[in-house]
Formats: C-alpha cells, structure tokens, sequence
C-alpha cells in the first residue's frame, strides 16, 4: 500500500493530534497555480477560509497570489500574512459595518457584495469617509455544480448572491450611489466539484450575463469565478496536484473576454488539501461484538468533515506494514457522529502507532473546536521539524 511520506522519528517526540504540512508539495502546487493560469493572465486568490495558519498563509502569499476573505478576521490575517491590500476580495452575505469599514481602510481591492442591502450599507460608511469602494455584484448564476447539498451555493434556492431576475433593480438603484463603483461581477457556484461541465456551464452563464449588462450599457472590468475546483480525496498519493492546467483552459476556452478585462479566482481546497494530514494516535483498539474500533486521539473537533459532511478521508496506519485488518476509525469525543471512518482497511492496529487522515489540509484545522473542552490541535511544517 503506498503511503505518504512522513518523518515518523520526528513524530515520536510530539504531542498529537496535530496537523502536519508538507511545504514542498504546498510549493509545488502553488508553481503549477502560478504557471497555469499565469498562461492567461488570471489572477487567482486563496480562499482563506480553507487554510488561517498563520505561516501557510505567508507561504501563500509569498508566492504571489492573492486573497480572498469572508470576514474582517480573515482581512486582518491576509494583511499579516503579507498578502497586499490591491490584491484582497472580500465577500461574505453578512459584513457587519466594522468589517465593512475595515476593507474600506485597508483599501482592499474589492467588496464582493451579495445584495441590495449590502451595497446601500457599503454605500453610506464609505461616504463617511468620503472614500469610494471598488465593488463587484455577486451574482447567483443557478448553476448546479453537482456536489454536497451544504456545499452547493449557485442555486436560486441558496442565500448566496443576488438572483439574476432581481439584477436590474440593483443596477437601477445603484446609479444614484456616488460612493460605489462597480468594478466586475462575482460567481461560486459551490466546492469540491469535480465535474468540469459544471465549470463549462458557469463560463456560459457569465458570458450571458455579459451580454444582458451590455444591453444596459455595463461593461465590467473584472470577472471573478469564485472556487470550487475538487481534489481526489481516494488517492491523495497519486493525484497531489489538482489539474489546474484544465480548470484553466475551460474558461479560457469558454469566456468571452471584452478587450482590457481581467479575470480573477478563488480557489481554496484545490491549493492545500492534499498538503495537510491529520496525525494522530491510536490510543485503544477496542475488540466489540461485531465490530473492531480503532481508537484515536483525534476526534470531530480536529477534523470536522466526515461528522459534518460525511466526508470521506484516507486513512492510513503510517507506522505499520503488517497485514490488512478492518477497523472501525473513531475519535474520543462522546457523540456517535464521531466517525472517521467505517469498516477502513488498515495495517493491524495497535496503541500508540500513528494514523493519517489525509487531504485535511483544507476546512480541517480551521473548523478545529474545543468541544468537550479539548486543545486546539498543534501544526507543524516538513521544513522545520
Ligand atoms: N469563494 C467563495 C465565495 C466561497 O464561498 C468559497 C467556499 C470559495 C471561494 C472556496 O471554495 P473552494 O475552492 O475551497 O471549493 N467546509 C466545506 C467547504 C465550504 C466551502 C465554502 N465556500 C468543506 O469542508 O468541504
């Protein structure tokens, strides 16, 4: 069975659960992000909210993409992390007015605004400040991107964006506004989707939407196509590195760029999924009367996707080649939902050999809780163990 690689030696001296980082695989996948659609001139930002660490986050940026922030906590950590103003969107249907005037000080690059509402608020603080915000209109392009109900955001049903029917009223409204000015449109139709017809779908809808805006004589500079692009959680070892040379190439493919326009992405799981593992320790194996758990000491709390979204997760015995047995994997928390895994195949268990849960380095130590009042979980990096 191929396994990740990982300095277990090292791992004897810590303390789990943690988080580990490979920063060679963050590095090369960020090469290929930057190789990839720097063959078209896109700009692409990470969705912060699938990865805050702290020293991620200056990798990231170090790298030469931007950011994109759902709230002024992730504004404020972009900023410390060395991403630079003119390259930070912020969306989010909720913006409370400190995180609203936080963007408008900073001079972020973009609000990505989600309804009428909003841009009247955004409107009003920033002519307190006689300051005028770059904003781009998130449209709800109803657009299936066939993946998890709690996960899909482009449907008319979702409270993402604004409905496409209810567009001209915002425009309408919106030229009396001297302190916004509309500098693109924004779409995320939803995550992990793997599907590129969905994507397709996406490029034709905005093209559409292009030309229903011409018609009231907009002209957008900008177009943000949000995230979403999938990773293949069942071969974390072989498929490290999304294929982003086709997510790319079906939008340049696809879109109908007007002369001078500039096209923007936020992709978060696709950059650190599959650098992050969940290292744990199996603390008991526990003989039941028809089923053999596993035992560890990571539970919902570190890694919240299989409980909340039934995830799935590699699952590997990193410190055993002996033979196959098949486990039930839980964690310690006093709740049935706290299952990483049923009927998992597994090098024979025993206390104290670490476990892997792989491709958790998107939406895994950011969801992190104290539930049950247990330790955030540690992370660390390849390079600086
Ligand atoms: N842009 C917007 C406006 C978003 O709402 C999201 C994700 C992204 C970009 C980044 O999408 P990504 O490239 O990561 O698919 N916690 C869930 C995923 C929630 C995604 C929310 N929005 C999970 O663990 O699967």
């Amino acid at each position: 069975m191929l396994k990740g690689k990982f300095p277990i030696d090292k791992f004897k001296e810590l303390k789990t659960p943690f988080y580990y980082y490979d920063v060679d695989l963050l590095n090369e996948t960020l090469q290929t992000i930057q190789a990839e659609s720097g063959k078209y001139g896109y700009h692409v930002h990470f969705a912060i909210k699938a990865n805050a660490n702290p020293r991620l986050l200056s990798i990231i940026a170090a790298a030469g993409l931007g950011a994109d922030c759902v709230s002024g906590g992730e504004v404020e950590a972009a900023i410390k992390a060395g991403f630079p103003a003119e390259k930070i969107v912020f969306a989010g249907v909720g913006k409370a007015d400190w995180e609203i005037n936080l963007g408008l000080d900073e001079n972020i690059f973009c609000f990505n605004v989600e309804s009428l509402a909003e841009l009247r608020v955004i409107n009003e603080l920033a002519a307190a400040k006689n300051k005028v915000a770059r904003v781009a209109l998130r449209i709800n392009p109803d657009v299936d991107a066939h993946t998890h109900a709690k996960i899909t955001t482009g449907l008319k049903e979702n409270k993402f964006g604004i409905n496409l029917g209810l567009l001209n009223g915002v425009l309408d409204e919106m030229k009396a506004m001297s302190h916004v000015r509309l500098i693109g449109i924004h779409c995320h139709i939803g995550s992990q989707i793997t599907d590129m017809s969905a994507f397709r779908n996406l490029a034709i809808r905005i093209n559409e939407i292009q030309e229903e805006l011409e018609k009231k004589g907009i002209q957008v500079e900008n177009l943000n196509l949000g995230g979403g692009l999938g990773i293949d959680y069942y071969h974390p070892n072989h498929l490290s590195i999304p294929a982003f040379d086709n997510y790319f190439a079906v939008f340049h493919k696809l879109l109908d760029l007007r002369p001078g326009q500039q096209v923007h992405f936020e992709p978060g799981r696709s950059v650190v999924a599959q650098c992050g593992s969940l290292i744990s320790r199996v603390l008991y194996v526990k003989e039941g009367e028809v089923k053999k758990f596993a035992i560890l000491d990571a539970g919902f709390t570190d890694l919240i996707r299989p409980a909340m979204y039934d995830a799935y997760h590699r699952i590997e015995n990193i410190s055993s080649d002996n033979d196959v047995e098949v486990y039930d994997v839980v964690g310690p928390i006093c709740e049935s939902s706290d299952v990483f895994g049923k009927d998992v195949e597994l090098n024979e268990v025993h206390r104290g050999d670490f476990i892997a849960l792989r491709s958790a380095g998107a939406y895994g130590e950011v969801m992190a809780s104290q539930y049950n009042c247990r330790q955030l979980p540690a992370a660390y990096f390849s390079d600086q163990l």
